[in-house]
């Protein structure tokens, strides 16, 4: 079974290989109508459930308009309405979904709902997001930089604010695409030690510096995210406010990195919290980009867990 769960969990030639793939599928739509389908319908004759127990409008819709773009179909589950929300297991929802559908994507809070629906699921799962990890984003992240700076092996990459799942999965590509992350944040915020020490086993700098100026020396990319993600407490906004403005990514910070540096955000944006609209709408943004690139890359991943 080949599920797409987390990118330190996929082999480095296999996210090349999509990377690839997602790039090329993008230039051969060039130009044509979003709603057209491709040329090649490798999804022809098969049903995708796409479970969402968080908010999602990206995640949501490009995996939608990726399957039918393949010729596919699909069903968005909202994890309330199902009876995995009533007391139903993961693992009898994973067993009795496989009879109907060819690919599960879930966005889920508890890493263990996703990888219980892997093991019991006799068809592939896609990670699209957990409290820990969001690999979808970050497959999109690298085609964005790669389209527009070439290789990003490497480079370096700083991540500025919470060390949240995002970042995590960021840290997971550094050490499969080999390249330096710098995280600058507050200590309690930090990401996790264990993704930290899978780049380095990789080989690749993965660094802490709080000094937000410091850090972003050098640097060929920079991205955030939002202060207070969607698993995290509304009691815990104005704290995290506090401890992370320092690490607004504006034009004073962004002029201590590369000329070119790149600016990335997952979206959604607090504008003016975690990074300045003067930056988001900058020349070095690339953040819908890397929205769009959401579709070109699951599209790829979807085909690798399906094999067509
Ligand atoms: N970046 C991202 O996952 O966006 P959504 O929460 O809108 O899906």
């Amino acid at each position: 079974m080949t599920h797409f769960l987390d990118i330190h969990k996929t082999s480095p030639e296999d996210l090349r290989g999509m990377i690839d793939a997602a790039r090329a599928m993008k230039d051969a739509r060039n130009g044509r109508p979003r709603g057209a389908l491709d040329d090649e319908q490798p999804l022809a004759g098969r049903m995708v459930a796409l479970i969402f127990e968080k908010p999602s409008t990206r995640t949501r819709v490009s995996f939608d308009v990726g399957v039918r773009q393949m010729g596919g179909q699909t069903m968005v589950l909202s994890g309330s309405d199902m009876q995995l929300g009533h007391g139903e297991t993961i693992a009898d929802t994973a067993r009795v979904l496989s009879r109907y559908v060819d690919l599960i994507m879930i966005r889920t809070f508890e890493e263990e709902t996703l990888l219980e629906m892997a093991e019991y699921a006799s068809v592939p799962v896609i990670n699209g997001l957990t409290n820990r990890t969001h690999p979808c984003q970050i497959m999109a992240d690298i085609l964005t930089y790669e389209e527009h700076r070439g290789p990003i092996a490497g480079k370096k990459v700083v991540w500025s604010g919470d060390g949240n799942n995002v970042c995590a999965s960021f840290l997971h590509a550094a050490g499969q695409f080999g390249f330096d992350m710098t995280f600058t944040g507050p200590k309690p915020l930090d990401p996790e030690a264990e993704w930290m020490d899978f780049a380095r086993s990789k080989g690749v700098k993965a660094e802490i510096e709080r000094d937000p100026f410091k850090a972003v020396e050098g640097a060929d990319l920079v991205v955030t995210d939002t202060w207070v993600s969607m698993h995290d407490p509304e009691s815990a906004k104005e704290r995290r406010h506090n401890q992370l403005r320092g690490y607004q990514v504006n034009k004073d910070l962004m002029a201590h990195a590369k000329p070119d540096a790149l600016f990335m955000h997952c979206l959604p944006a607090h504008r003016n919290d975690e990074v300045t609209s003067e930056i988001m709408d900058g020349p070095n943004s690339v953040i819908f980009d890397e929205a769009e690139n959401r579709l070109h890359a699951q599209k790829a991943v979807m085909r690798w867990c399906l094999g067509v």
